[in-house]
């Protein structure tokens, strides 16, 4: 069903998942690359486990992780050990590993695994996206065989009042304040937002239709590739902030179900409201 590549970033991301899981109740060795950008222990020994397990299979590949190791290659794993490291460090169970293939700067692949909650989200290029959340077995139509991989759409919701978009806040918000803005503006217009802290589920939830959109900015490679993939491959559209075409490498990223994308660009684009009554 998937290819060579697809299954092993699905192996090697539940065993980095099973590390996760097996650190998140030890101390932690916590350090800071910003003032409030933390990094674990874990974080580390997990990017270790993913690239020397993936090289080990694919020696001639090259790999660009968060952590640790950048280097450049045709054909590269992109690769967050622990994407919502906040939430891990903190017991809060919204944490993913996320990996993805690039191939010449298209990204052919894509996995996100949220351990606390064993859902296995996968995208492959051309084969759609599919979530193997370890309760459902879904029968083949030949062979009376069952499989446990379900494919996933975007939702259908075409109006953004009654969407449930989500983003994220980077780092240095306290300096910068950057995404408030648009946080503002979008809180009055959709039926919810939520802010759950990891770029890479926020993706696979709009994949599954869990939420109609995502907006980010101050965002990095290892955060989007994974998830975008999952959008496009499940019928979301994905593009820049501004409606751009995406690329993995532009630091930002605007994914929804298609239906409200240019209600949300509009959204995006508005002057920043004076006062909360202004909209009345
Ligand atoms: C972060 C998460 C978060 C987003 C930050 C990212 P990390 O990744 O995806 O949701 O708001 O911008 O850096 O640091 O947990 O891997
Ligand atoms: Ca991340
Ligand atoms: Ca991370």
């Amino acid at each position: 069903m998937f290819s060579t590549y697809t299954y092993a970033a699905i192996d090697v991301a539940r065993e980095a998942g099973r590390l996760l899981l097996s650190l998140q109740s030890q101390p932690l060795k916590v350090s800071y690359k910003g003032a409030r950008d933390l990094v674990t222990h874990v974080d580390r020994a997990a990017e270790r486990l993913i690239i020397e397990a993936l090289r080990e299979r694919f020696p001639g590949h090259a790999f660009l992780a968060e952590e640790e190791v950048q280097e450049e290659g045709e054909i590269r794993w992109i690769i967050d050990p622990i994407d919502g490291t906040t939430n891990y460090a903190h017991g809060l169970p919204l944490f993913a590993v996320s990996i993805a293939l690039e191939v010449r700067g298209e990204v052919t692949t894509g996995v996100v695994f949220i351990p606390a909650l064993n859902e296995m989200f996968v995208a492959e290029q051309g084969k759609g996206a599919h979530l193997d959340d370890g309760r459902t077995l879904v029968p083949l139509k030949t062979l009376s065989l069952y499989s446990p991989w379900r494919r996933i759409r975007v939702s259908s919701v075409k109006d953004i009042r009654q969407s449930v978009l989500s983003t994220g806040l980077p780092y240095d918000v306290w300096e910068t304040g950057r995404n408030l803005d648009h946080l503002t503006k979008l809180c009055r217009r959709a039926q919810a937002v939520r802010l759950t802290g990891a770029a890479a589920i926020q993706l696979a939830y709009v994949a599954c239709g869990r939420l109609d959109g995502f907006w980010e900015p101050d965002l990095k490679p290892w955060d989007v590739a994974a998830g975008s993939l999952l959008v496009i491959e499940a019928g979301g559209m994905v593009t820049l902030l501004d409606g751009r075409p995406f690329t993995h490498h532009a630091g930002e990223i605007l994914a929804t179900n298609g239906h409200i994308h240019k209600q949300l660009l509009e959204a995006l684009q508005e002057k920043p409201l004076k006062s909360s009554y202004e909209m009345l």
